[in-house]
């Protein structure tokens, strides 16, 4: 017998049971895609309604057909990070497209969001700088700050009077605020005019992850930072990702042609890891030219959209305040959360229970996620479910 191994498995063991006692055990399922909306999960065939797909581009032919000539042509992985030889026309051409599409002087590929935000607090802050968040940022943004060792300040969600009072602390180094655009578990919006003006006052960065709005929101899904009318000088870095509305997977930071330079050279995310495979860019490019030409991408999700909220009001649904695709049914309890997400795929639809700490303890909830994909009898038979699951109780 290993006696370190031994100890090993009794430490996870307990820490399953502490997770299954708390409701907190979380399990993959292999899905099979039908099409946009449908799964199967093994036997059952459901209805997905808690996707990131916001357009309906994944599954897209053009996506498909862009992303099997890229690894047809270049092969499927591209060897060695961007910086040594894993940089391919791809990659350059999504680049080019997103700054373009954006109206910023460069934008840098990474493997995913997670990673491009590691990679900005820790190549522009650390020891003797500050970080000020938003209480609800991404967790990709928390560790994010955490490892840059910078100091980490939240502010109450959105509250301009908290992030005021934040910045008046005293710090010696710089200061970046650092915010979602679209919250990805509470679909609400940052009041990014606000921000920026605080950043102004008080000379601090602002960097916007607008993971969940770049794509959706806008004339033309240029996303909520452009909404606002706010430049590279007033939002000096701007976060997307390619695996949401882009229907591919991957992130950017687009910004000064400095910025970029610098992340190259100093992000150890971008540096140490492997290059996106190029069929992943050229499936980010195809999703590009869906992204900036079909508006009636999300014309279709915004009908959805208000279809499902005036649906939940109607049958007395408590949602919360947004207007994005992002919907969420807050239940408090993980075991409520769980058992409705439970009965409403016994009845043929897929929608997670999110869980502490993906949210704050006492708000777990179902998260519907809207899509271009989903058509009107599909919104009203969820409505209809989730009514009659909470009738049942
Ligand atoms: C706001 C936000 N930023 C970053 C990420 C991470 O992006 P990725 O999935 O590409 O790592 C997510 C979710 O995935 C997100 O919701």
């Amino acid at each position: 017998m290993n006696g370190a191994a031994d100890s090993l498995e009794r430490w996870l063991a307990s820490a399953a049971r502490r997770r299954s006692a708390a409701f907190l055990e979380r399990k993959r399922h292999v899905l099979r895609p039908l099409d946009a909306v449908r799964v199967h999960d093994g036997e059952l065939e459901l209805l997905n309604f808690s996707s990131n797909d916001y357009l309906g581009l994944a599954g897209h032919p053009d996506l498909r057909a862009a992303a099997a000539e890229a690894a047809h042509e270049f092969g499927s992985g591209s060897g060695a990070s961007a910086l040594v030889t894993g940089y391919r026309p791809q990659h350059q051409q999504l680049e080019d497209g997103l700054a373009e599409f954006l109206d910023r002087e460069a934008a840098l590929l990474f493997s995913s969001g997670y990673l491009a935000n590691l990679a900005v607090a820790t190549s522009l802050a650390g020891r003797g700088d500050r970080i000020v968040q938003d209480r609800l940022c991404h967790a990709s943004l928390i560790d994010a700050a955490r490892l840059s060792g910078a100091r980490l300040a939240r502010y109450r969600h959105a509250d301009m009077g908290s992030l005021e009072q934040q910045l008046g602390d005293a710090s010696s180094g710089h200061t970046l605020i650092v915010t979602d655009g679209v919250f990805s578990m509470d679909g609400d919006i940052a009041p990014l005019s606000e921000l920026s003006a605080q950043a102004q006052a008080s000379d601090a960065w602002l960097v916007v992850d607008d993971a969940h709005g770049i794509g959706v929101i806008g004339s033309g899904g240029r996303g909520l930072v452009a909404e606002a009318g706010l430049n590279q000088a007033r939002v000096p870095v701007l976060v997307g990702t390619l695996g949401k509305a882009f229907g591919s997977a991957g992130a950017f930071v687009a910004g000064s042609r400095g910025l970029v330079e610098h992340l190259v050279n100093e992000a150890r995310s971008y540096l140490f890891t492997t290059a996106m495979p190029p069929a992943v860019a050229a499936a980010g490019l195809a999703g590009l030219a869906h992204v900036r030409d079909d508006q009636w991408r999300r014309e279709h999700l915004a009908e959805r959209v208000s279809q499902f909220r005036e649906g939940a009001q109607q049958r007395g649904l408590d949602l919360m305040p947004s207007h994005t695709a992002i919907q969420p049914l807050v239940l408090g309890g993980e075991k409520a959360a769980l058992d409705l997400a439970g009965r409403l795929r016994e009845r043929g639809f897929l929608v997670a229970a999110i869980r502490p700490p993906t949210v704050p303890p006492g708000t777990a909830r179902l998260r519907v996620t809207l899509s271009a994909a989903h058509t009107h009898e599909h919104v009203e038979s969820l409505l209809e479910a989730i009514e009659s699951c909470l009738d049942g109780r």
